[in-house]
């Protein structure tokens, strides 16, 4: 049921989903520390790696004494590319390799990646059992329902996953063509599980730790991922994982700072500071005044001052809710 055991590494079953310009080394340290229970790079170009480009070198590196497993996340037009990538892979240190079949958008699926690989369920079962038999790292995948309501493959696809010795399947419930419009589809992440013969992990739209506890018993999924939910709430894993919270917005911002100028230099610090700042003001009164004024911000140091002033207005305001029918970021690549 477990096939190689992979998953029992596993810290909890409350994961971060990868996100493409997020889940870098500072956000997934940062997640580390917040208890979550697998980190998973943001998708990496196996040809990329193949080309030994050192931008999506970086995008892998992984940082010391992880407190769980970390995968990196390829997609690749051929078996042959990705193998040849995850020799550099086993460089990083990470735990395993996910394959990326769930992403929309145009230019990777005109490749046949993505989210293409769920039109042909036959074709799928070769092309992971090339990969799995010509790489040591354990494998696993991470899908949607299928490419359109019309060909939901997902049972299909999980077949092929296991047959072809992946480790579990992760499933974000849209189909390619709703993109991130809808709802993801829970009840049929749990008939999958309920029919699969190996871990399923479900993900979509889980916006609270009250949220997570209940998908994960309601459809008895053997681990749910937790994308956007994670940005306006960074310390949504310790809720899941009941550890004591203390919001320090502030703190936290200072502390994600630090790392970021570890690893980067100062334009590139600045922007993610920018957007790390903007999720976490999300739902308070001010917040799209802010987030404008984000722009303006030349140093870190500005954002910082701003931040500042912003959080200690907010200080006695109850932490806003991320509602179920609020839009927010309505792309990716998964
Ligand atoms: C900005 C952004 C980038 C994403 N990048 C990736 C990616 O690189 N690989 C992937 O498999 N999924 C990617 N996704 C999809 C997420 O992993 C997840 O499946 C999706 O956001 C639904 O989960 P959520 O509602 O908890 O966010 C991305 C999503 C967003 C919002």
């Amino acid at each position: 049921m477990t096939q190689g055991g992979l998953i029992a590494r596993a810290r909890n079953p409350f994961w971060l989903a990868p996100m493409a310009g997020i889940t870098d080394v500072c956000f997934r340290r940062l997640m580390d520390e917040m208890q979550a229970g697998v980190l998973i790079s943001e998708l990496v170009s196996a040809k990329g790696l193949f080309f030994n480009s050192e931008k999506t070198k970086k995008m892998m590196r992984i940082h010391k004494n992880p407190g769980t497993i970390v995968g990196i996340q390829l997609f690749g037009e051929s078996a042959e590319d990705i193998v040849n990538a995850v020799n550099i892979v086993e460089e990083t240190g990470a735990d395993f390799v996910d394959i990326n079949m769930g992403c929309p958008v145009k230019k990777v699926i005109k490749k046949g990646c993505g989210a293409a690989l769920m039109r042909d369920p036959a074709y799928l079962e070769t092309f992971l059992s090339t990969i799995k038999k010509g790489i040591r790292l354990p494998l696993t995948v991470k899908m949607r329902t299928g490419w359109n309501e019309n060909e939901l493959t997902i049972h299909e696809c999980v077949e092929a996953a296991y047959q072809s010795g992946c480790e579990w399947v992760a499933i974000h419930g849209r189909t390619r063509a709703q993109g991130y419009e809808g709802k993801a589809d829970w009840d049929l992440i749990a008939e999958v599980k309920h029919r699969a013969k190996l871990p399923i992990i479900g993900n979509g739209d889980i916006r609270s730790a009250a949220q997570a506890k209940k998908r994960l018993q309601e459809t008895g999924v053997d681990a749910v991922m937790i994308g956007r939910g994670a940005l306006r709430n960074p310390w949504i894993f310790k809720e899941c994982a009941d550890v004591p919270v203390e919001r320090a917005s502030l703190e936290l911002l200072t502390h994600y700072l630090n790392g970021l100028l570890e690893n980067y230099d100062l334009r590139s610090t600045l922007i993610m500071l920018r957007k790390f700042s903007s999720w976490l003001v999300f739902g308070y009164p001010g917040a799209s005044k802010f987030r404008k004024s984000m722009f303006e911000c030349n140093t870190a140091d500005e954002v910082m001052q701003q931040a500042e002033n912003f959080f200690s207005h907010v200080a006695k305001l109850p932490v806003p809710a991320f509602e179920d029918n609020e839009e927010f970021m309505m792309g990716g690549h998964g």
